[in-house]
């Protein structure tokens, strides 16, 4: 254990923590193994894991079929791409499946590794969008204050808690926070909302992006009309809207997406976490049916060819 701890110290960087107080502290949990909502750390203590880890061991630990269905799989094929014309069956299906649990008219997944690529992924293709479109200046990203959506660049530029985001300088331009509907009600951050749209000139505004229910700014649940005045202000200023389902999708609030609990169909969904309950890292974005067209038009993207 002491061991660990002092290895722990030397060699391991843990995300968004302070270096000193690791070094300070050391490892207080070195978690050993899990068993449903149960884990157990190396001295054989027992904990209830009431967060499911971070929020995304959605089905508890310890499930033997996810772990025979990933060793059938690596056994088969470890890897294979997706660019181009190349396609493998897994991608296909899983692609199909989520469709059919995602809201009326998203139905075309694009995959990542995880929520703060998933976040990058949705921005940069709403930027592509209208890009398709003739709409170059349609750039700007709106969130919320005290939003997360995660530690990639765009994703952190997302992000409205500044603690993530003052110790590296900006990440990006082009990106703006409205008030969130938690202290001050739907009304007051609607307005705020509009008002940066405004402000910015909606012409400027590619999207806007928050969480149903917002996690790491304190788990906070919106009023029950907010999501449907966000769709609406959207929809006037013809902005498309980004739900970042990376906590909020695959059941863990009752419905399988979070927006469902107010009826609001965004124009996409960001998820990971859930999708896979953390036996493998895997994220994505489904985008709708209108996405998915004007994506398609582009007939050739400037890849430089390969020389092997
Ligand atoms: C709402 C939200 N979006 C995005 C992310 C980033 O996901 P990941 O840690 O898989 O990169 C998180 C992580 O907790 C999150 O809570």
């Amino acid at each position: 254990m002491e061991r660990l701890i002092e290895l722990d110290k030397k060699h391991f960087i843990h995300p968004t923590t302070s270096i000193q107080q690791q070094q300070e502290h050391g490892a207080k949990l070195i978690i050993e193994k899990g068993d449903g909502i149960y884990l157990t750390d190396k001295s054989g203590s027992v904990f209830i894991d009431a967060m499911s880890s971070l929020w995304n061991v959605n089905v508890g630990h310890g499930r033997e079929e996810l772990a025979e269905a990933a060793a059938e799989q690596m056994k088969q094929l470890a890897f294979s791409s997706a660019f181009s014309t190349f396609s493998h069956e897994p991608a296909i299906k899983l692609s199909e499946k989520i469709a059919s649990l995602a809201p009326e008219g998203l139905n075309a997944v694009f995959f990542t590794s995880g929520g703060s690529e998933s976040n990058d992924t949705a921005i940069k293709l709403v930027r592509h969008y209208w890009r398709i479109q003739g709409k170059p200046d349609r750039n700007k990203v709106i969130g919320l204050k005290r939003g997360y959506h995660g530690v990639a660049a765009a994703s952190t530029s997302a992000t409205g808690i500044p603690e993530f985001w003052n110790m590296a300088g900006n990440m990006m331009t082009d990106f703006r926070h409205a008030d969130t509907p938690y202290e001050n009600g739907t009304d007051k951050a609607i307005a705020s909302l509009r008002q940066i749209i405004e402000a910015e000139g909606p012409e400027t505004i590619a999207a806007f992006i928050a969480e149903p229910i917002q996690g790491a700014g304190g788990v906070l649940i919106p009023p029950s009309n907010f999501f449907q005045e966000v769709r609406d202000v959207c929809n006037e200023y013809g902005i498309l809207l980004i739900a970042d389902e990376v906590i909020t999708g695959f059941g863990r609030t009752g419905k399988m997406f979070g927006v469902e609990n107010w009826g609001v169909i965004p124009d996409l969904i960001s998820f990971a976490k859930g999708v896979t309950s953390g036996y493998i890292p895997l994220g994505g974005v489904i985008v709708s049916d209108h996405i998915h067209e004007v994506l398609k038009k582009v007939n050739r993207y400037p890849i430089p060819r390969l020389h092997i």
